[in-house]
C-alpha cells in the first residue's frame, strides 16, 4: 500500500533541486519558523544519518562506484529512513521538512547512469515503499550559480567537491527536475525559482502551504490554535 498524506496528521514537506541550490539554507529557515511557531518540526535529509547514508556519503567521492550500486543504496537508505524516522514523526503530527528525497534518485540516478541501463522505471520499482510528499519544492537555479556557491562555500569549508558537482552534469540534472515538476500527475510539485534571496523564497513557500495547512489543520486538533496564528501572520 502507498503511504500518502491520508496516512498521517503532520505535513511531509521535500525540497529538491540541484547541487548548491540553497535548499538547506531554506530548510533551516522553514525549521526555525515553526519551531518559532511552536508547531512540532522535524528536519532531516538525504542521504540519511543512518548506516547505509555513511556508506553512500563515502561513495560520493569516488567515481569507479557502478550507478547501479549507488541507485539500490539510496533506495536502501529511503526504507530505512522512511520507516524509522519520517513516517513515525508524522504520525506524530509533525511538520516533517527532507532535504531531497526521491525525485533525486529519479534524477541523479538515470542520469548518472544513462550508459548503464539505469531507467527511470527500474528506479521507481526500487523506490515503491517510498512515502507520497504532500508537497515538493523544486529550487531551480542556473547552474553556473549554483556552481559558483558550491566553489565559494567549498574553499571556506575546505570540502572536496563530490563526483556529480560538475557544471555539464548540474545543467543537465536542472532540466531533468525541471521536467519531472511539470509532468507530475498528482501536481505535488511546485518550483521555485531559487536565484532570489532567502527571506523571498522562505515567505514564497509558506504561502503555498497555508492551502494544505488549513486543510491538514482539522486533523491538528492539538496544534490548530497555533498554527491558526502562523497562517494568519502570512496575510501581512
Ligand atoms: P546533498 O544534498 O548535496 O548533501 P550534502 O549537502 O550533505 O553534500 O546530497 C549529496 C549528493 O547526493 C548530491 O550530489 C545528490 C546526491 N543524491 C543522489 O544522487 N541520489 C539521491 O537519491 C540523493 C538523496 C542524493
Amino acid at each position: 500500500m502507498k503511504m500518502n498524506a491520508s496516512s498521517w496528521h503532520g505535513l511531509f514537506i521535500v525540497l529538491e533541486g540541484i547541487d548548491g541550490c540553497g535548499k538547506t539554507t531554506i530548510g533551516k529557515m522553514l525549521f526555525s519558523f515553526f519551531q518559532q511557531h511552536h508547531l512540532p518540526v522535524l528536519l532531516t535529509a538525504e542521504p540519511s544519518q543512518g548506516k547505509i547514508g555513511k556508506i553512500i556519503r563515502e561513495n560520493l567521492q569516488d567515481s569507479s562506484v557502478h550507478p547501479a550500486i549507488d541507485a539500490l543504496l539510496f533506495a536502501a537508505d529511503r526504507i530505512d529512513h522512511g520507516t524509522n524516522e519520517i513516517l513515525p514523526a508524522l504520525k506524530k503530527g509533525n511538520i516533517v521538512i527532507s532535504d531531497r528525497y526521491i525525485d533525486s534518485s529519479l534524477i541523479y540516478q538515470t542520469t548518472q547512469g544513462k550508459n548503464s541501463q539505469i531507467s527511470m522505471d527500474w528506479v521507481k520499482e526500487l523506490n515503491k515503499f517510498c512515502l507520497i510528499p504532500d508537497r515538493i519544492y523544486l529550487l531551480d537555479i542556473d547552474a553556473n550559480l549554483s556552481l559558483a556557491r558550491r566553489k565559494k562555500q567549498n574553499s571556506t569549508l575546505n570540502e572536496q567537491m563530490e563526483k556529480f558537482e560538475k557544471l555539464a552534469f548540474q545543467q543537465e540534472i536542472r532540466n531533468a527536475f525541471l521536467k519531472l515538476a511539470r509532468e507530475d500527475l498528482t501536481k505535488n510539485h511546485r518550483i521555485v525559482d531559487a536565484s532570489k534571496q532567502p527571506e523571498e523564497i522562505l515567505r514564497e513557500i509558506l504561502k503555498d502551504l497555508k492551502d494544505i495547512c488549513i486543510s491538514k489543520g482539522l486533523s491538528w486538533k492539538e496544534n490548530l490554535s497555533k498554527a491558526k496564528k502562523f497562517l494568519i501572520k502570512l496575510d501581512h
